[in-house]
């Protein structure tokens, strides 16, 4: 029987959610998704609980109306500040049948098993320190075992989105965050990425963070969890249609979405533009 198209919508506030559906399609080919990227208002890293609640709501609606039955928020920014309310108020009242998952809580499971030394950083954007999401769900997982130091990094997703990451600027900024993070804390042995844009700008995190750190990223892990939420719920599983599809969408120029995403994804693609 011909099965309906019900994509996983995949959302972030631009590119960086790339990172995490990278990793998805790698880990479950079989499923058709639809990327939807809000660059025409990233960065949401620096704006308000209501704004990024507000705008989150806008792109799980349109991914809803689109057809998804599972939507992720690629984003911790939106993760930290709308997943909650969109799961307690939203869904139950709208649409209780659909699903909306974030990239905190599983990334935050995987802890235990990288640190020896108990005392973790998180770097992330300045929304998503200050919700304290990351010290929260740590402190659920472990008791008060775990020693949490946060950086916020104002610039980094801005130099991502604006496709600057060789500028000897993307090099400055990642330098000082880091090296504020280890001057607060010289234990950190595991450190987070907590922003989906950050796995772009590894090459020089990695100059930075001492060798015998960890670094958790986050796209296998989402993926991992992902995989694992399906097997869990098969009423789920069972409504998310697999013909291996991906489609693109922005609130940008789609030109400009093609040749980056493209450039990131390692083939070719088209993009629309829509609005939210
Ligand atoms: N990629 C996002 C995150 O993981 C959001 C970045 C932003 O728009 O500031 O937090």
């Amino acid at each position: 029987m011909q099965q309906n198209y019900q994509p996983i919508g995949v959302f972030d506030s631009g590119y960086g959610g790339l990172t995490i559906l990278k990793s998805i399609v790698a880990r479950l080919p079989q499923y058709d998704y639809i990327y939807l990227g809000d660059n025409a208002r990233t960065p949401y890293g620096s704006r308000s609980f209501d704004v990024v609640y507000d705008y989150t709501r806008q792109a799980v609606s349109k991914l809803f109306s689109m057809d998804c039955r599972l939507v992720i928020l690629a984003c911790n920014t939106a993760s930290a500040k709308a997943l909650r309310s969109i799961q307690q108020n939203d869904l139950p009242l709208n649409y209780p049948e659909r699903r909306v998952l974030g990239v905190i809580r599983p990334s935050v499971e995987q802890i235990p098993l990288y640190t020896k030394t108990g005392h973790i950083g998180v770097l992330g954007t300045a929304g998503t320190v200050l919700s304290e999401s990351y010290p929260l769900e740590i402190a659920k997982i472990s008791g008060e075992h775990l020693s949490v130091t946060q950086e916020a990094c104002p610039m980094w997703v801005p130099l991502v989105e604006n496709d600057e990451l060789d500028n000897p600027a993307a090099d400055y900024f990642v330098r000082k965050n880091i090296r504020n993070l280890f001057r607060r804390d010289p234990k950190i042995d595991t450190v987070i990425l907590g922003c989906t844009h950050y796995p772009l700008l590894r090459k020089t995190i990695d100059k930075y963070i001492p060798l015998h750190v960890k670094v958790l990223e986050q796209g296998p892990v989402v993926a991992e969890s992902l995989a694992d939420y399906l097997v869990r719920h098969p009423e789920i599983d069972q409504q998310c249609s697999k013909r291996g599809s991906v489609r693109y969408f922005t609130t940008e120029s789609a030109d400009n979405f093609e040749t980056r995403a493209g450039l990131f994804m390692g083939h070719p693609l088209s993009a629309e533009k829509i609005q939210l």
